[in-house]
This record gives structure tokens, sequence and C-alpha cells, in this order.
């Protein structure tokens, strides 16, 4: 008996010197002082022994159980100091662990540029949604059914009709569709850009995508007219590509503005005199615009008696593409990190 007592002891002791955790501590207690573990099982059959040997074997029963205690209690004690220190110094010479950071896309880079540049001139910058209604898109923009500007914003119709058999609901060709919606909800006066998310069905190349990205420009109030909206386009210009930009106006038809007209920048990279990225035309094309249609503010519930509109729109992947010299339109959808990580 007196040995097996020993030899727990032993295997006690040298199972405690190795206690590196808590968990380890808590299964050498499970193992050896708990109600059923080996030390109070030995202290259960010191009752079969004789009169002479139980009492001899019970002191020292107690004796190592005391010890064993007291030890267990040392090392527990250790244990938490050690994680306090541990948790309250940590080794400043470790070297750091390097956090990965995600990147913003070019999109939203030049979207952020330009969302400052309007809201510091006084515009409110409002969502629309991507999914629209083809009377939001076209109808209601003065693009009624079969009007031959359909063909050049070819779509995506999701496949169900409505009551009068028609594939009414589309993903929107441009953010034009949400001037009647703003106008709806704000009415007039009215200053807002519309950044977002438009698609085309379009046969995809280095220069076209199904999926791109648009700025709309609106601005409803008394007396707005052409210089306000060269003003405008101006000012954009300068914060874009330098204070020396230059502008011109050509004349261009969109259904719904009067007059319309592509606002042209001198090109940021040969200063006009004619290169690669301008086709040697010293201009860049960037951004079509107009008067709002008088048919445009009626069917946004404005009386075009009492106000008149600017509307302007801006592509945001060219703008992009030109800014940080990309020669592939397909590039800002492809999840390519190679790409992304390099802005
Ligand atoms: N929505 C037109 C387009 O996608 C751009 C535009 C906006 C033109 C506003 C005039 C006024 O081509």
């Amino acid at each position: 008996m007196k040995d097996k007592l020993n030899n727990l002891r032993n295997k006690f002791l040298q199972e405690l010197s190795e206690v590196k955790d808590i968990n380890y501590l808590r299964s050498i207690e499970l193992k050896y002082l708990s109600r059923k573990g080996e030390l109070s099982e030995m202290l259960h059959e010191l009752k079969d022994l004789g009169d002479d040997l139980r009492q001899e074997a019970g002191i020292m029963a107690n004796r190592i159980k005391k010890e064993l205690q007291e030890k267990f209690l040392e090392a527990e004690k250790l244990l938490n100091e050690d994680k306090v220190q541990a948790t309250s110094s940590p080794d400043v010479t470790l070297p750091g662990e390097k956090s990965f950071h995600g990147h913003l896309n070019p999109i939203t880079l030049v979207q952020n540029e330009l969302e400052d540049l309007f809201t510091s001139l006084g515009f409110s910058v409002i969502d629309g949604p991507e999914l629209e209604s083809d009377y939001y898109n076209f109808t209601a923009l003065n693009v009624p059914p079969s009007h031959p500007a359909r063909d050049m914003q070819d779509t995506f119709y999701v496949d169900s009709k409505n009551k009068e058999g028609q594939f009414d609901l589309l993903m929107r060709t441009q953010t034009s569709s949400v001037q009647i919606r703003a106008m709806q909800k704000y009415g007039a006066p009215l200053k807002a850009v519309i950044p977002g998310r438009c698609f085309r069905n379009e046969a995809t190349d280095a220069r076209h995508e199904h999926t791109f990205y648009q700025v709309e420009g609106l601005v409803i109030d008394k007396d707005i007219n052409f210089s306000n909206l060269k003003s405008f386009l101006e000012i954009v210009g300068q914060r874009l590509f330098g204070p020396n930009t230059k502008m011109r106006m050509r004349p261009k038809f969109f259904p719904f503005v009067e007059p319309g007209n592509n606002a042209e920048y001198t090109c940021f990279l040969c200063r006009g005199k004619g290169c690669r990225v301008c086709k040697y035309t010293g201009w860049l094309e960037i951004v079509g615009a107009g008067l709002v249609h008088p048919e445009v503010l009626r069917a946004g519930g404005i009386d075009p008696d009492v106000y008149s509109g600017l509307a302007f729109g801006f592509g945001l992947n060219r703008l992009a593409m030109l800014k940080y010299n990309i020669n592939d339109v397909r590039l800002f959808n492809s999840n390519d990190l190679k790409f992304l990580e390099q802005f």
C-alpha cells in the first residue's frame, strides 16, 4: 500500500511539472484529486487493511493528500500569474502581423470624386432602381415604343408581361431613368446627381461592356438656361482634368433634352495637340447634356411654363479609363485582384 501511495505521488508530481495550460491542469485534478480520482479510491481501499497497517497507511495517505493538494494549488496559482503577465505585457519586439487592406474599384474612386465636387456645388446625391419599368427608362423620357432611339439602347428584359401583354421590366440603360422619379418625389426646385449602374445588350469588346456606370445630373428651377449648363460643365472639366482645361459643346440629339449637346474637353494628355488617347483630335468627348425637354418636365409633374431644367450624364467607366490609363473596359467587372490591387 505504501508503495502504491508513493507511486501515485510521484506520478502526480511528474504530470504536474508538465502542466502548460489550464485544461491540462484540470485533467490532472480530475484524475487524482476528484471524488472519483485515484487518491480517493486508495483512501477507500484502506478499510480493507488490518488495524496496524491501516493506521500507518492512513497517516501516510493523509499526508500525501495534503501535499498533493498544496502542490496543485501552487501550480494553479503559477499558471494564472503567467496568464496575467502574458496579457499585460506583450512582447513588443515581435514582428507585426500584416493586415489585408481591400481596394476601391477605380470606378468608385471617380464616383467619389464627382460626388464630392457636386455636393460642394449644392447638389444632393440620390439613388434609383436598376431594374426599371419601360416607362421610366424610355417612354417618360420622350422615347415612346417604336421610337428609333430605342435601337441604340437595347437592354435585358425580364421575362414577364404586364396586363397589356408587354415586356415591361428591364435593366435600366441610363441613369436618366431616375430623372422622372426624382421630379415626382421631390418636385421643383431640384438639384441632384444620380450615380448608378446601367446595362445594355452589347457585344462586348475593349470599349463596350454590358454593365457600366453613369452619373446623371439634374437641375430644375426658374430661369435655368444654357449658360448655367455651360458653367457647370466647365467647372467639372477643370476639376477632373486641371484648371487649364477648355470645353466645347457640339449639338447632339437626345430625345429627353432640347437643345441637346455633347461636351468635350481638351485632351489632358496632349493638351489639345492631338494624340492616341484623343484619336488625334485634341478633344475628349465626355458628357451628354442639354436642357430638359418640356414633355419630360410634364411627365415629372412639373409645369414647363414655370420651371426649366438642365441635365447631363457622364460615363464613369470612360472617365476612370482616361484617368488611370486603363485600356480594356472589361477589366472593371473582371474581379481580377491583380487589376484591383493597383488602385
Ligand atoms: N442618358 C444619356 C446617355 O446615356 C446621357 C444624357 C444624360 C444626355 C442627360 C443628356 C442629358 O447617353
